[in-house]
């Protein structure tokens, strides 16, 4: 007990509130513009490949070509990141996120900053939900719900996602299993597909 307090005590010297800010596509805390976050990852088409539909399309693309790429910025058990998704398909199928479930039985808050998209989401027992994302979108992932963010538009997809520290991220069932659905250019306008998976 003694011990419990001791460490409560030690935690609250590292509480600090934090201004964020966004400039260009650089994401920083106000006090350390310098060094702007805490880890950056980058995703290019041959990381992703195996996702999209078209596999012969995909082979003719440039297999350099950023997809996202994801500036993460941690606190002491909220996490922040920001995203910026490019705009393109692979065939008729938009350029998307990997897409993972949490490990831990934990949701998440994202907020769009500009573009358009779709947020698709799976459940475990492969229900699929979507929320459509543009400028000033809130949107809320449950827990237990796949998530895979998808650039509908002609712009950049931007926003920013904010999870607990240690929810993990589970990328491998969704690798494995498939998300079950699609998102393609139909008529000149998105539509959701349901695949096996
Ligand atoms: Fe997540």
């Amino acid at each position: 007990m003694l011990f419990l307090q001791y460490k409560l005590k030690e935690n609250r010297k590292k509480y600090k509130p934090l201004r964020y800010i966004i400039m260009e596509s650089k994401f920083c805390k106000l006090d350390r513009i310098l060094a702007p976050f805490d880890k950056k990852i980058e995703r290019r088409l041959r990381d992703i490949k195996d996702l999209f539909v078209d596999k012969k399309m995909v082979e003719k693309l440039d297999q350099n070509m950023i997809i996202y790429e994801v500036y993460e910025m941690e606190n002491f058990d909220i996490n922040c990141a920001l995203t910026l998704l490019y705009p393109g398909k692979v065939g008729r199928e938009y350029f998307m996120t990997k897409g993972h479930y949490h490990e831990k039985e934990e949701g998440e808050i994202y907020y769009c900053i500009g573009g358009e998209g779709i947020l698709l989401m799976r459940t475990r027992e492969g229900e699929i939900k979507h929320i459509k994302l543009e400028k000033g979108i809130i949107a809320y992932v449950p827990p237990e719900h796949a998530h895979r963010v998808v650039n509908t538009g002609n712009e950049i997809l931007s926003f920013l996602a904010f999870y607990s520290k240690d929810a993990g991220h589970d990328y491998e069932t969704i690798e494995k299993e498939g998300f079950g659905a699609v998102v393609m250019e139909g008529e000149g306008k998105p539509v959701i597909k349901k695949v096996k998976g």
